[in-house]
């Protein structure tokens, strides 16, 4: 995606310079929540966030030297670039989240006001970031775009909401990561859309409250539950996106197909829909690995033997589970007879962090059903026992309690 810095100033001036040369030239700055302000000789606004522009097709030679996000992979970047959907009428499945956000926006472009602030939250992959950059496209605005982690201290942020322009998207990417400090600040910039910056300490302390520029909110959680209640409460517009259907990954894995200009018979398709976990950038990932193992090993065709082939050789299984899936499921059945068991226990015996299974492993086994959820841990289901061929001891134990003379 294309990033560039601002083009204009900032829309109020005169504390951006009352904030630079208190910052600059004595470096004793500090911020209401107490924070030490940033001595980096770059503008704050490109501490943590980044304009993107939605209309170039490809990144700009860094304009004005400056703007520039982190780098990401190669694939990233074409999938960023070719996959994504860009706009609402091209994104497809979760029917009621679309129209929701549809009215939204076409309400705001009425009345010529910004959209509500919108919290996106889900399992990775389902297309948070998608619709954050569709809203900015449809309400022909732009798009500054930040993630919690990287907004360290509430002079980041700061830097960042005095340079948003009328009407920007503001999109905080793993908004549950944001420190307690920042997101202090967020309350009054979201809601009054405007922000208090305390100079110096003590006797010396001086005040200064800054006008924002109305703008759109869009906050992306894998986490919902870590997101403190004040900062929820804040959000107009709060919605879960929820793993694809069969159905909506086969148009995702066509449409895709199309893009890259890749020939997929339906079998084929559907093969791939199958195992990509409910998820499209699974679906997308899983088609170019496809792509390649036909491009190499036969006529560049995909079709059902063809993607079978190919993801075997990838570790992932025809349901979509892969090896760390598959070693989680034989943890909690093997080490722990089936569970309940807690996750820190799981994660010491697959050596993983506790987060990556949260986010990455436990969604789908839920959704699947291989596994349950319980106050006492996790448990595998009946289903996880039979799909990897293991005894289920729970089930054989339940059995033998129902025959007579057995207890
Ligand atoms: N509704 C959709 N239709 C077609 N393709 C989609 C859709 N949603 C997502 N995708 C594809 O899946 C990829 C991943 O989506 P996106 O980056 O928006 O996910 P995310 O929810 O932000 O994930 P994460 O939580 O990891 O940041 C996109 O690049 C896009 O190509
Ligand atoms: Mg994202």
């Amino acid at each position: 995606m294309a990033r560039e810095g601002t083009k204009k100033q900032a829309p109020n001036p005169p504390l951006r310079s009352a904030q630079g040369q208190a910052l600059n030239q004595n470096g004793s700055g500090q911020a209401q929540a107490g924070q030490g302000e940033a001595k980096s000789p770059l503008p704050p606004f490109n501490k943590g966030g980044a304009r993107e522009d939605l209309n170039r097709p490809s990144p700009p030679q860094a304009e004005k030297g400056k703007g520039q996000g982190l780098l990401k992979g190669k694939e990233e970047v074409e999938e960023a670039l070719n996959l994504r959907p860009r706009r609402l009428a091209e994104y497809i499945g979760q029917g009621q989240v679309v129209e929701s956000l549809g009215i939204a926006i076409e309400a705001a472009k009425k009345r010529g006001d910004a959209v509500d602030h919108v919290l996106l939250y889900g399992p990775p992959g389902l297309g948070k970031t998608t619709l954050a950059h569709i809203i900015a496209k449809e309400m022909d605005v732009g798009i500054v775009t930040t993630s919690g982690p990287a907004l360290e201290k509430g002079g980041d942020l700061i830097g960042i909401l005095t340079h948003l322009k009328k009407g920007d998207v503001f999109f905080i990417d793993e908004i549950h990561r944001l420190p307690r400090t920042v997101e202090e600040y967020l309350y009054s910039a979201v809601e009054d859309f405007a922000i208090s910056i305390v100079f110096d300490k003590g006797s010396h302390a001086r005040s200064y409250r800054s006008r924002l520029e109305k703008f759109t909110l869009v906050g992306a959680t894998t986490r919902a539950g870590l997101i403190s209640s004040p900062l929820r409460e804040r959000f107009g517009i709060q919605r879960a996106l929820d793993f694809y259907t069969m159905e909506e990954l086969c148009q995702v894995v066509r449409r895709s197909a199309a893009l890259l200009q890749v020939p997929a018979d339906a079998e084929g398709v559907v093969e791939i829909a199958r195992r990509s976990r409910g998820t499209p950038r699974i679906a997308n990932r899983i088609l170019r690995r496809v792509r390649d193992y036909a491009q190499v090993r036969h006529a560049g065709v995909i079709t059902r033997p063809v993607t079978q082939e190919a993801l075997e050789l990838e570790g992932i299984d025809g349901e979509g589970l892969t090896t760390l899936d598959k070693k989680f499921l034989e943890t909690v059945i093997i080490h722990y007879k089936g569970g309940p068991v807690g996750l820190e226990a799981i994660a010491a015996v697959l050596q993983e962090e506790t987060d990556t299974l949260v986010d990455m492993v436990e969604p789908f086994l839920l959704k699947a059903g291989f596994i349950l959820r319980t106050p006492k841990g996790r448990k595998a289901t009946d289903k996880a026992h039979s799909y990897l061929g293991l005894p289920n001891a729970s089930a054989e134990e339940r059995q033998l309690s129902f025959l007579p003379g057995q207890r």
